[in-house]
């Protein structure tokens, strides 16, 4: 075991001291008892791990001073305000080491970091995303506009560098917001695609600056092909892909079902989608730009064979539940990265629903966050 030199103070991965093996029978242990503590009636599958290290695709670094020095990391464990400048990144990349030195060394002394208080200064944050399978890289710099950028200066020295994996897309991002979050106000694609490409199993997905996209593409391969192992597909089955994003499950799902209908509320999300349906020639799927609730409230899902549900940490509405309820479909999958609250909901479905069974993936290792993904079916 290999300790990251931040390990003491960065606020990132606070298990990084506990053996692996360690970690997931704690991770095991604690969903046995929200099992006993919901009080369901439901066999709890073995822990599904893979790398322990270096498996997160994307990173977001934020820029800071310290003693008059350009520095660009992550947030301290206990002084959560301040930043400490980051040398690695065990969990994330090899190639986070080289590209952030790069960084610092060509925007110090000419622009100024932000100052989230004050609201000055020009350097907010850097972005980082890498696929696992195709071994491309994007790099996203997000500053303010209070400075102008030397764009030719900093893709010639990106460009140039040499790393284990290629760099593919170079964004400048601006962002004049108060919010402290990356966002992407205005986009300019500095150099090479607008997108990365990764290759999950055997389906390619287009990653771009904003997509949201899973963060362990290890761990999603397995989980998407044990999704489709369990549905157990004929060719005959509708599917409903609530919640699904840039249409990963669904288009899992389609090449053995009859057709997948996919809900995801942002716009770009589903030009997303609909891209990566295209890329994967995977026709029997339409994606559909609307909030869940919305949705349900207006359509009929009766003819609805199997619904899979990926929410957001903050897990389903009691209105959205009401709706699933009232118009039950025989079978479910429900993933989330929020036990709690995929617990509340399965509870609640527990009325209607056998829980079948319940299967963590461990998506975070060195970290205490956990994928669980639950099997309902409907009760006679
Ligand atoms: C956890 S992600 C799941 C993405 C996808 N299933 C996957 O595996 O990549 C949740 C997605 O739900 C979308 N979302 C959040 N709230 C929503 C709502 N009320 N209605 C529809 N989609 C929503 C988010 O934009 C995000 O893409």
């Amino acid at each position: 075991m290999r300790f990251c030199q931040h390990f003491s103070i960065c606020g990132g991965c606070q298990y990084q001291d506990i053996p692996y093996f360690e970690q997931l029978k704690m991770k095991e242990s604690q969903i046995k008892d929200m099992i006993d503590f919901f009080e369901l009636s439901v066999e709890l599958k073995p822990i599904n791990s893979y790398r322990e290290w270096f498996y997160r695709n994307k990173m977001e670094f934020t820029f800071g001073k310290e003693d008059s020095n350009l520095i660009c990391g992550l947030h301290r464990k206990k002084e959560k305000r301040e930043l400490f400048n980051l040398r690695e990144c065990l969990i994330f990349s090899p190639c986070a080491e080289p590209i952030l030195n790069k960084v610092r060394e060509v925007l110090k002394d000419r622009y100024l970091p932000y100052e989230k208080f004050s609201h000055r200064g020009f350097l907010r944050h850097l972005v980082i995303r890498e696929t696992k399978f195709t071994d491309e890289i994007m790099i996203a710099l997000v500053t303010t506009t209070q400075d102008k950028l030397d764009q030719e200066e900093f893709v010639k020295e990106l460009v140039a560098l040499k790393l284990e994996k290629k760099i593919s897309s170079l964004f400048w991002i601006l962002n004049d917001r108060v919010s402290d979050a990356v966002i992407f106000e205005e986009k300019r694609l500095l150099w090479g695609q607008p997108f990365i490409t990764e290759k999950i199993a055997n389906l390619n997905f287009r990653i771009f600056v904003d997509s949201f996209f899973q963060t362990n593409s290890y761990g999603i391969t397995h989980l998407y092909k044990k999704i489709e192992e369990y549905a157990q597909l004929t060719g005959e089955e509708r599917v409903l892909d609530l919640y699904c994003g840039v249409g990963s499950i669904g288009l899992f799902l389609a090449r053995r079902a009859k057709f997948v209908w996919g809900v995801e509320i942002k716009k770009e999300i589903v030009e997303n989608a609909i891209v990566n349906a295209q890329l994967n020639g995977i026709e029997n799927i339409s994606f559909i730009c609307s909030d869940v609730k919305r949705f349900l409230a207006q359509k009929d899902i009766s003819n609805i064979d199997i619904v899979v549900i990926n929410p957001p940490r903050c897990g389903l509405s009691k209105k959205i539940k009401k709706y699933l309820l009232k118009m039950p479909s025989p079978r479910i999958f429900y993933s989330s990265c929020n036990p709690y609250t995929l617990f509340t909901d399965l509870k609640d479905f527990s009325s209607l629903y056998r829980i079948v069974f319940i299967e963590p993936f461990d998506f975070f290792p060195h970290t205490p966050h956990l994928e669980c993904l639950a099997f309902l079916e409907r009760k006679n």
